[in-house]
């Protein structure tokens, strides 16, 4: 149960949650959201409180399913008359679909405030290898959600720069667990998992590579805040699935509410306490991954709680893990994305 609930930094109070949230009326309308898995499960109970809280939105929800789209479109709009709400269809366990969603995006937008992410899977099959070369869950997990981070940088960092300082909230936040790979140590001799995959091995990696990877893009886009956040036990689609069911069933006392969730979900998504690294230095900003106050990476559990990410990643940031990371994932991108071939 640890695993679910890590004790890591001080949680938040839902009463503080909902009094930030309700005071995102504030902030200047048009804020462009994008919900990377939007038709289900956790971006979905976000998309509903962003869509609640903040005036004349622009929501962008990405998954396969149209008809939940369909009925989740008219859902947000019920929601805020004001909204405007666009789904776009693909299967992004591709790089070449995450490109194609990216660019449909930039077409429309200029700026963009929000990419929040949760696409995966819940699979007890082993590897299962996409057209691409990589296996199935880690693209979802890992590759496509920084390959969306990498195409949409620029206008993240567009909207920071907004004249307008109710309209800055520039964020990147990904939904999957920064604390199973804190403790190990990739294996950097196969990061993609080709020869050595297990269950295990590929829930460590896509964490821990996440974790350096986004550590990166903390320092390269210092107007942007990233944020990867372990959201506890909560009843999505993934519950469904016969694997996961009875361990549901099981927890079922000790589940996040789904509109707690959501709730929790915007107050990640939008409070300055986890801000980019360019605002380090306000008041009450909360400690980075790498133990830095206002690094602009965090890692939180659940309820909001930050905190530095511990001895193995220290040793492994010394021993240059996150350019080894980031120079797979770029030869990744340079196969597949640039030359359309399969890594
Ligand atoms: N729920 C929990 O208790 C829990 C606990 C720990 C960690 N997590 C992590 O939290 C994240 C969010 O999970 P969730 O519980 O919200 O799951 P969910 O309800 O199953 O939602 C997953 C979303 O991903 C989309 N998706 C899956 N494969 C896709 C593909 N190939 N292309 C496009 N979209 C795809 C699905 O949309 P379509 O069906 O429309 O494609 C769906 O919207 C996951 O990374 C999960 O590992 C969840």
């Amino acid at each position: 149960m640890s695993a679910l609930f890590p004790k890591t930094g001080t949680a938040v109070s839902l009463a503080e949650v909902r009094t930030h949230n309700t005071s995102l009326r504030n902030l200047a309308p048009g804020l462009v959201a994008i919900f990377v898995g939007g038709t289900s499960g956790i971006s979905l109970y976000t998309a509903r409180e962003f869509a609640r809280n903040t005036t004349s939105p622009i929501i962008y929800l990405i998954g396969r399913n149209e008809t939940e789209a369909t009925r989740i479109t008219q859902e947000l709009k019920t929601i805020n008359t004001g909204s405007t709400i666009s789904f776009i269809k693909k299967d992004v366990s591709l790089l070449k679909k995450v490109d194609e969603a990216c660019q449909e995006i930039k077409e429309k937008e200029k700026k963009v405030n929000l990419l929040f992410m949760t696409i995966g899977t819940m699979t007890l099959k082993g590897r299962n290898e996409t057209p691409e070369g990589l296996d199935q869950k880690f693209a979802l997990h890992y590759y496509s959600r920084m390959r969306f981070i990498q195409n949409l940088a620029p206008l993240l960092t567009t909207a920071a720069k907004d004249d307008d300082p109710k309209a800055t909230l520039s964020r990147v936040v990904s939904v999957y667990d920064p604390f199973l790979g804190k403790n190990k140590k990739p294996n950097f001799a196969d990061l993609s998992l080709k020869k050595n995959f297990s269950l295990g091995a590929c829930a460590a990696h896509a964490s821990a590579m996440q974790n350096f990877t986004l550590e990166r893009f903390a320092r390269l886009y210092p107007q942007t805040s990233f944020i990867h956040e372990q959201p506890g036990a909560v009843e999505t689609g993934l519950a469904k699935r016969w694997a996961m069911k009875p361990l549901y069933v099981l927890m079922k006392p000790l589940l996040v509410e789904k509109k707690e969730s959501g709730e929790r979900h915007l107050f990640a998504s939008t409070a300055p306490q986890y801000a980019p690294k360019a605002k380090a230095g306000e008041e009450g900003v909360v400690v980075g991954a790498d133990g830095v106050k206002g690094s602009g990476h965090y890692h939180l559990t659940w309820s909001g709680g930050a905190d530095g990410d511990g001895k193995v990643a220290e040793e492994l940031r010394k021993d240059g893990a996150e350019e080894k990371i980031w120079t797979h994932t770029e030869e990744v991108y340079k196969k597949v994305c640039e030359e359309g071939g399969k890594y």
